[in-house]
């Protein structure tokens, strides 16, 4: 529920002891149905909402450190907007807490992330679901999300569909798993934008980042296998474009870009996130998918800490970056956003661990690390140390 009169009061008391949770808009303009003009950038309406099960990791974080002028600085994390992973069907649960304090000007944003046979290619985000469970991820995730989201009319909603599944299906067909998984990815994601195609919804379908999908090899087989999907789903008119970078590394404009003197650059014309968002986004109007994006910068505040462009675990040495704002300066990208909460995990660095994979073992990722999704105190508080901006 969302500013009832009680509502606001209450705010109004906990506004005094805590000056940046209030709301910033009336309850009046909470009355009225969302409708999100997905031919627009939403991005420009709405601030993206710093949720509260991410600031109540911060929070907690924050009261771990003893230093006074970094526990201040832990503190601000709290007030930056992030995507709230819906990554099992328990976590569902997250939803309503999270939608109970949005303010009428703010977008909850979500990741729906809990595909059959998840993480093909990987291990560490191995899913609940296994191949075949497409049935479930339909009526116990997909349908009940939505059934979520038609009972909050007067709010709004950001969805990033299913974080690496069909740039999985363009670059890693020749792995057992991911032919496994395919027919499962695509029916589910079309069923996701489908079933999720309500009005105070806008969608970004996950489209990996510059330097996976960004390959001239791989640029047009992967706007094909978007927009293939996408009409599969009926071309339906909440999606809006799609989400690069999620719990990626790279930087907006580096110019010239992080792996830009690799012998293989030459094979790769997105050598940065901005090249990729122009240069995928031609390639998805050519093949009928909406184009634009949104880009997450949450961790990648410092670069040139890979050896290789593929590394994605827990990066060492890596910083917060730059806070979601609108204003991105290129009119393919709504929005910079935080799509990964930093501080979680990618993937344990425990090599007994089922769901252990070796890029987490690699030497720039970052160890001891749990498992993906948990808390690592000692990660966020790098991330804050290294933040470009600083908090
Ligand atoms: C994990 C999810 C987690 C998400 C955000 C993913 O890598 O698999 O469980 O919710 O990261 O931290």
């Amino acid at each position: 529920m969302k500013f009832s009169n009680a509502a606001v009061a209450a705010f109004a008391a906990s506004a005094m002891a805590a000056p940046n949770k209030k709301p910033r808009q009336s309850a009046l303009a909470c009355n009225a149905p969302v409708r999100l003009d997905a031919s627009t950038n939403v991005f420009q309406q709405y601030t993206l909402h710093a949720n509260n099960f991410y600031r109540a990791e911060v929070e907690a974080a924050a009261a771990q450190i003893s230093d006074a002028s970094l526990r201040q600085q832990a503190l601000r994390v709290a007030d930056v907007g992030s995507f709230l992973w819906l990554d099992t069907i328990k976590n569902i649960e997250k939803f309503e807490p999270a939608v109970a304090d949005l303010p009428c000007d703010e977008i909850l944003g979500l990741v729906i992330y809990d595909l059959p046979g998840r993480d093909c290619a990987a291990k560490a985000s191995n899913g609940e679901l296994k191949v075949g469970e497409i049935g479930r991820y339909k009526s116990e995730y997909i349908d009940v999300i939505a059934g979520l989201l038609k009972a909050n009319p007067n709010s709004a909603f950001a969805l990033i569909i299913e974080p690496d599944s069909l740039p999985n299906l363009v670059t890693n067909i020749d792995l057992e798993t991911c032919q496994r998984s395919k027919a499962g990815y695509e029916e589910g994601v079309a069923y996701a934008l489908k079933t999720l195609n309500l009005p105070n919804v806008v969608m970004y379908v996950d489209a990996g980042h510059g330097g996976w999908l960004g390959w001239n090899d791989n640029l047009r087989p992967g706007a094909q296998g978007l927009a293939r999907v996408y009409k599969n789903a009926g071309s339906p008119s909440q999606v809006r474009g799609i989400a690069t970078n999620i719990a990626g590394w790279n930087a907006w404009d580096q110019t010239p870009g992080e792996f830009s003197s690799h012998p293989d650059a030459q094979w790769n014309k997105c050598q940065n996130e901005k090249l990729y968002v122009e240069t995928f986004g031609a390639e998805l109007r050519s093949a009928g998918h909406p184009n634009h994006a949104i880009v997450d910068t949450g961790r990648n505040g410092v670069t040139g800490l890979r050896e290789e462009w593929g590394n994605w675990c827990n990066v060492n040495g890596a910083g917060f970056g730059v806070r979601p704002t609108a204003n991105t300066g290129s009119s393919l990208a709504d929005a910079f956003v935080w799509g990964k909460p930093g501080g979680e995990s990618d993937g344990t660095s425990d090599t007994s661990a089922v769901r252990y994979d070796s890029f987490c073992g690699k030497r720039e990722a970052f160890k001891p690390s749990p498992e993906a999704g948990q808390w690592n105190q000692a990660y966020f508080e790098m991330l804050l140390r290294n933040a470009n901006p600083r908090f």
